[in-house]
């Protein structure tokens, strides 16, 4: 089994508030330090990330949702990198598909996002993953490497040494529908197969690519018993304390094995 330290992150988008976001996060510290092994980050909306992080006490991090592809100035409504990771951020989300498909975000802002969230010291996790439409006309696997190419092409390997890739195909993100372990597999060696080619081998296999689409107390055990598969995304699940404490126990199992 590779030794990559599985990652779990727990994308709670636009819901809870604080009091019970500060209690989920007390619950998922809790979790984090009964089953070790694995590096747990908690995604919360904006306005909580401190309360978070205070609340998680050092178990899990914490990381913003998205970041802005400008330093500072005139963006209003739009957050820097450099604010993230002075509130406590490890990492951020970059083109999660409510961002891609939801707002039209492309390749080359994104990019400029990863290259904003690395000066920033952040942990970037890149988001990529095909539409239903895509797999059904059998071009999965066309799109996720277009979206890494248009994501990496202008960043060095030096500069990505901490990227986390997420594969998360779009018909399996809050629909209940997960990938199949060896679907979601094979697209994983797809983007590893993308990053040994615009980068190098030795690259491509310390990166951690993780599963995201209905990832639940269920179907995690199961994702994660794959090589390929490093840990997940999980974003409905991640609101339960019972459901995200077993995706962290079956992350955990990984990092054992
Ligand atoms: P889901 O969301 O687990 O609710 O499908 C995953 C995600 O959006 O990252």
């Amino acid at each position: 089994m590779a030794k990559r330290v599985p990652f779990v992150g727990g994308n709670w988008k636009m819901n809870l508030a604080r009091a019970s976001g500060a209690e989920l996060a007390a619950s998922i510290a809790a979790a984090a330090r009964r089953h070790a092994g694995a590096e747990v980050c908690v995604f919360p909306p904006f306005p909580y990330l401190e309360v978070i992080h205070s609340a998680l006490g050092g178990a899990a991090a914490v990381g913003g949702q998205d970041c802005s592809d400008q330093k500072s100035g005139a963006f209003t409504g739009q957050v820097a990198a450099s604010m993230l990771k002075d509130v406590g951020c490890g990492a951020v989300l970059i083109g999660h598909s409510e961002r891609r498909h939801g707002l039209g975000e492309h390749d080359a802002l994104l990019s400029e996002k990863l290259r904003r969230a690395v000066e920033a010291g952040l942990v970037p996790v890149l988001c990529v993953g095909e539409t239903l439409g895509e797999r059904e006309s059998g071009r999965a696997h066309d799109t996720i490497e277009t979206q890494l190419r248009g994501c990496l092409t202008a960043h060095s390997e030096d500069s990505m040494a901490r990227l986390v890739v997420a594969y998360e195909p779009v018909w399996a993100i809050g629909t209940g529908r997960t990938a199949t372990p060896d679907d979601a597999a094979d697209a994983h060696r797809t983007v590893r197969r993308t990053l040994a080619d615009l980068y190098s081998a030795s690259f491509s296999e310390s990166v951690r690519v993780i599963y995201g689409g209905s990832v639940n107390a269920k179907n995690a055990d199961d994702l994660f018993q794959r090589e390929e598969i490093d840990g997940g995304l999980v974003g409905g699940a991640s609101l339960k304390t019972d459901e995200f404490t077993a995706i962290i126990a079956a992350a955990s199992a990984r990092a054992a094995r």
